[in-house]
């Protein structure tokens, strides 16, 4: 019967928790194959994520088309849906048993959709979580723990390039680059060097700054790199600001840190407002809240910077013993987000296995 919703509680099921993740230096311009431009450095955030279950079946008739479904909060969301859809069957080179599965998705997040927040990193990591779980279940693969959590990161990239660094938690380094060697262009790796004590737990307060959804999306906005008159002097700074902040993380000084994320966060806006066509994903109480994290740096000397995603919503990064100064700030910062809204979060320890 149509609109009929149907239980999968019969059927094998695998499911995976995996959380956002925000760049500390940006992952802005890319070759066809999903591969950077630049290498990126992000955290893995905790509260912000999305949770998949994968219920699948044998197909009684694999010559025949397989069924799909995917329930976004209970609900049939088609486009949405068909793009998944076609993300797997992209896939079909790396998963050959998908051929022959029935696949019903049902995926959720932990927060509002409505809010402005990109959830493609944390949606398509826990995809590729799923999918890799399956095949540890249906096929003859056995991948160690190292080779499974690589090639989720690796097929996470294909469906959209920052999930790739969803898959781990802490700090997460993506790309080719001189600083860290072990870094790949085609999957993303834990950063293991040192950290200094300063950054090991960073909060993340999320400043809902504009609810409505993007005009023009993160994959137009890297199109627009091809041919746009600045861009080989922004993958130059975006590497050199990676392997700065390498430097700074072991090194300690929040005052180097804030510099180097704060340009990138501006950096890839400012490419934005120069290409071609030209468009400006900054509002005006960006802008102002800006100038007030700026301003209330200054007088207090508290350790607080801010980035942005490719979006109006600012992240405001803050190590975890100063929470108790940075709140003041916080609380005068919500004049300038819809409805007061602030999502407080913080780094976290990566995606968990729910079954
Ligand atoms: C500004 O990963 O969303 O958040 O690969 O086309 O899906 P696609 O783009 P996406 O781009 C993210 C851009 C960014 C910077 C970053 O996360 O590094």
């Amino acid at each position: 019967m149509a609109g009929e919703k149907k239980t999968y509680g019969h059927l094998e099921k695998v499911g995976w928790k995996s959380p956002s993740n925000i760049a500390l230096v940006k992952y802005w311009g890319k070759k066809p194959g999903q591969f950077p431009m630049n290498p990126s450095l992000s955290i893995t955030l905790s509260e912000s994520y999305t949770e998949t279950i994968l219920y699948f079946e044998k197909s009684l008739n694999p010559s025949s088309e397989t069924k799909f479904s995917f329930l976004f909060e209970g609900k049939n969301n088609p486009e949405f849906s068909s793009r998944i859809k076609i993300y797997i069957s992209s896939l079909h080179h790396y998963f050959p048993f998908l051929k022959e599965y029935n696949l019903y998705f049902e995926s959720k997040n932990s927060f509002p959709h409505s809010v402005g927040i990109a959830s493609s990193a944390s949606s398509l990591s826990s995809i590729a979580l799923c999918l890799c779980s399956m095949e540890q279940k249906v096929s003859s693969s056995h991948l160690t723990e190292e080779e499974f959590f690589r090639k989720a990161s690796e097929m996470a990239r294909l469906g959209s390039g920052s999930a790739c660094r969803s898959v781990y938690g802490g700090f997460v380094s993506w790309g080719e680059n001189q600083a860290q060697e072990s870094t790949s262009a085609h999957f993303a790796s834990k950063m293991e060097v040192y950290v200094s004590p300063e950054f090991r737990e960073l909060n993340d307060a999320i400043l809902v700054i504009d609810d409505t959804p993007k005009q023009v999306s993160s994959t137009e906005g890297h199109n627009l790199l091809n041919g746009h008159p600045y861009a080989e002097s922004r993958f130059k700074q975006a590497s050199a600001n990676f392997g700065q902040l390498i430097q700074i993380l072991q090194d300690g000084g929040f005052d180097k840190f804030a510099k180097v994320v704060e340009e990138e966060a501006m950096s890839i806006h400012a490419m934005m407002l120069t290409s071609n066509p030209s468009y400006c994903l900054i509002q005006p109480n960006t802008l102002s809240a800006i100038k007030k994290i700026k301003e209330w740096r200054e007088k207090h000397k508290v350790p607080v910077c801010f980035t942005l995603d490719a979006g109006p919503n600012i992240h405001l990064i803050y190590p975890e013993q100063q929470a108790a100064l940075v709140k003041p700030l916080i609380e005068e910062l919500k004049n300038f987000c819809v409805n007061g809204i602030v999502l407080m979060d913080k780094v976290g320890a990566g995606p968990e296995k729910l079954f």
